[in-house]
């Protein structure tokens, strides 16, 4: 039974609640907050209350694909890849820790050299990737449960093994191109990882930022000015050391985790098969992890993203304060059984909730006044009525019921859009190799022929395409 997968926090999380001035790999945005420690029977009643009646079907207007490229972003910069003995001298991350970027390490780790066993052994500019008599899948293992690949979280279910593949292709698509060019042979493979990074990057700003936290947010937090370098505004994501940008806790334990209302009890894979986001045991009809992808359950991805010519896809879940009943009951894979059965939290709301308060979260209101936004109260939040909560709700749940109040679940709501877009952009600016640091050169970085059919815009549904996939 594979157990470290997704229940477990990452390394340093726990730490950083020690003292909230600290940073090591993680620390506080608001750092003179109090931390909203409610009792845990609350939060269980809260998280009860957060399941998803069935036959509910609330559609957002983002397409479902992008709930899982979400899950992908949250392993790539949640990622850590300080080498093993340097971790187990520092278990808490306070000073050994690659800082949190998105430049594809779940996918790379740190290149053919060093990790050859990612990479194609008659081919070591290119990715390995996996194939059966059907169809391509991750690399694996001989019995299939362990996929070769950076970040094994990103084989936890069907659709994010899906994504990291299409990504792998990605990558082998641009070699194939810049060869195509004569790019000189001891270039290649840097090159394709630079250009693989932009295009990604650019994605997730331009196309699922853009969505998840709304253009009138994006628009406040990043400009393009007129000698085309990019202006990010962060007023609240600051980080005690810019050379080396902590992950904050409010974002890894709350903010980032509004994904999980995005996803579905169930989704249409391709033109005959539907399946369960999870059962108990894997088969043919669900999206459990951790196993060889069948051929009933390899995606059409114009049933996730808006393909042009194809039919519309599915939608993911409305941003809202429920969440489907799959993720009530997480199968072993996700988190592994414990030897006191009653000490498994197998409902995701309770997980989340609960590791809020143990992180020392402080609560939504404390955040929304913290921004300047005036704070919406338990009442309309519709948190139960208990002396208990003290007037206050958990921030992850906070975010959410914003979404829902303010957007109508359509994106986030202010305070959800602004830890957000503050904390991605934020990354991306203090990563001197990102895409927004091409402004030295003349032009700067815009995705362009044969990325793109239209220079300038570059969509996920650009970067499936040129990574055949579509
Ligand atoms: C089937 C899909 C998913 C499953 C089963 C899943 C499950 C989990 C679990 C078990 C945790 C650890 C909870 C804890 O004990 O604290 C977690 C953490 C987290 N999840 Fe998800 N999740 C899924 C999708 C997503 C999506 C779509 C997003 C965002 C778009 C997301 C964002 C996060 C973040 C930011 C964390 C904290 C950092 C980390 O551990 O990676 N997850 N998830």
């Amino acid at each position: 039974m594979r157990g470290k997968a997704h229940g477990a926090e990452p390394r340093g999380l726990l730490e950083a609640r020690n003292d909230r001035n600290r940073e090591g790999r993680f620390g506080y945005m608001f750092k003179r907050s109090k931390p909203f420690e409610p009792p845990d029977e609350l939060l269980r009643q809260l998280g009860e209350q957060m399941r998803e009646p069935d036959g509910a079907n609330l559609d957002s207007p983002i397409p479902a694909g992008f709930t899982f490229f979400g899950q992908f972003i949250d392993h790539d910069v949640t990622f850590d890849m300080t080498p093993l003995g340097e971790q187990k001298d520092d278990p808490e991350a306070t000073k050994n820790f690659r800082s949190a970027q998105l430049d594809l390490d779940s996918v790379y780790l740190r290149g053919p050299d060093h990790d050859g066993h990612l990479y194609d052994p008659a081919d070591p500019a290119k990715l390995k990737i996996g194939s059966s008599a059907t169809h391509d899948d991750l690399p694996r293992d001989s019995d299939g449960t362990t996929a070769l690949i950076g970040d094994e979280r990103n084989d936890e279910n069907l659709m994010i093994t899906q994504v990291h593949l299409a990504v792998l292709k990605f990558h082998n698509a641009t070699v194939d191109h810049l060869r195509a060019q004569n790019t000189a042979a001891n270039e290649v493979f840097a090159e394709a990882q630079r250009l693989t990074r932009w295009h990604y990057q650019w994605v997730v700003v331009n196309d699922f930022l853009r969505r998840v936290i709304g253009q009138t947010m994006l628009d406040q937090l990043i400009q393009q000015q007129g000698n085309g370098r990019w202006k990010i505004t962060t007023k609240h994501y600051q980080s005690g050391n810019p050379n080396r940008p902590m992950m904050p806790v409010e974002y890894a334990a709350a903010a980032f985790r509004f994904g999980h209302s995005m996803l579905r009890a169930g989704y249409r894979m391709n033109g005959n098969t539907s399946a369960r986001l999870f059962e108990a045991s894997p088969n043919d009809t669900n999206l459990n992890g951790f196993r060889a992808l069948p051929a009933a359950l390899v995606v059409d991805w114009s049933r996730f993203f808006e393909v042009p010519g194809q039919n519309p896809p599915q939608m993911a879940r409305k941003i809202d304060a429920l969440l489907p009943s799959p993720v009530f009951s997480l199968p072993e894979s996700v988190v592994p059984p414990t030897s006191d059965p009653a000490a498994r939290v197998g409902s995701l709301a309770d997980r989340n909730l609960l590791r809020g308060k143990q992180v020392k979260l402080p609560s939504g209101q404390e955040v929304a006044k913290a921004l300047g936004e005036t704070p919406l109260s338990n009442q309309q939040l519709e948190v139960p009525d208990d002396p208990r909560w003290q007037g206050q709700a958990p921030l992850w749940y906070y975010l959410l019921k914003e979404s829902d109040l303010v957007a109508g679940g359509d994106h986030l709501g202010p305070v959800g859009g602004r830890l957000v877009g503050e904390v991605i952009l934020g990354l991306l600016e203090r990563d001197k190799d990102s895409y927004l640091h091409n402004s030295n050169q003349n032009p700067p970085f815009t995705p362009d022929a044969p990325f793109t059919a239209t220079p300038g815009q570059f969509t996920m549904v650009d970067f499936l395409t040129f990574a055949q996939v579509v």
